[in-house]
């Protein structure tokens, strides 16, 4: 695929794509630019597509493998490893649902969760609906060297939902239960197994406690740590276009996405996820 031109969106965190369409195949130079690209921005935005979920589930082949999610009841039918984002859609007691509205890491309660969470844009509001991301590396490099210290080798355990999220997530089926570990441990510091840089990984909607540390101590150690990873000098703002298609590393960024549109109009995105490694 000629004519590729890439394009900064930050200092520290996302490019944009122009030039590219992911509905046909690409050949083998375009597709390690594109990976490069992930891994060096941390959010790849790929404007214009035009695609179905069976043509962006085959684009995905270009960048890993689709990680099962913990929650079928988003798939969508005829095309079901890929799932949807919709402000359409109701709690249990029917107050309305965004998923996704808070800072958070995808799925950090799997032993190997997914490197890559995957958006396409089809039906967007007039304006608002912006994705805001994190960037954990620049994060940790802002740390005092007494922090470093204070933080290198300590573990949290992670659960679907923590007791502690301030956020409600749409209770897993019994079927979903089943596939999801009861707890996991991952290290608060993570080695991005590409790029080799140090960076935080924390989650408040899933981190329960830290591995041998009293829960108050760990609580307040890590609402430090969020508060200081959350700064606006650590955050790109993604303002959503039809046709952009997003894929952010989770190995290196929290996400949010913002409620702060009119929801009687639609916001209808495409969602999938990519396999990743066990965090070190
Ligand atoms: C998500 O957290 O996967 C959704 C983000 C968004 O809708 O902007």
């Amino acid at each position: 695929m000629t004519g590729c031109t890439i394009n900064l969106l930050s200092d520290h965190t996302g490019v944009e794509v122009l030039g590219a369409d992911l509905s046909r195949p690409v050949d083998d130079a375009t597709r390690m630019l594109l990976n490069r690209a992930f891994v060096d921005h941390g959010v790849l935005v790929v404007r214009d597509q035009r695609l179905t979920p069976v043509q962006m589930l085959d684009a995905m082949a270009l960048f890993g493998e689709v990680f099962a999610q913990h929650n079928t009841r988003f798939a969508i039918p005829d095309c079901p490893q890929i799932h949807y984002i919709s402000n359409q859609d109701t709690y249990s007691d029917g107050s309305r649902y965004i998923p996704g509205a808070g800072y958070h890491t995808d799925h950090s309660n799997a032993l190997e969760p997914p490197k890559a969470t995957v958006l396409f844009a089809v039906e967007l509001p007039e304006r608002g609906g912006d994705t805001q991301f994190v960037n954990l590396q620049e994060a940790y490099d802002g740390l005092s060297a007494a922090t470093k210290r204070r933080i290198d080798g300590l573990r949290a355990i992670q659960v679907y939902q923590s007791r502690f999220s301030g956020r409600k997530l749409i209770g897993l089926s019994a079927q979903n239960r089943d596939r999801t570990p009861a707890s996991v441990i991952h290290p608060i510091v993570r080695t991005h197994p590409e790029s080799g840089r140090k960076g935080l990984y924390i989650n408040p909607i899933r981190i329960e406690g830290i591995v041998g540390m009293a829960q108050a101590e760990a609580l307040e150690l890590l609402d430090e740590l969020l508060a200081h990873s959350i700064q606006e000098k650590y955050q790109y703002r993604h303002q959503w276009r039809i046709g952009d298609l997003v894929m952010w590393d989770n190995r290196l960024l929290l996400h949010k996405a913002n409620a702060d549109y009119d929801m009687d109009q639609m916001r209808y995105l495409y969602r999938v996820m990519l396999k990743g490694d066990a965090p070190y």
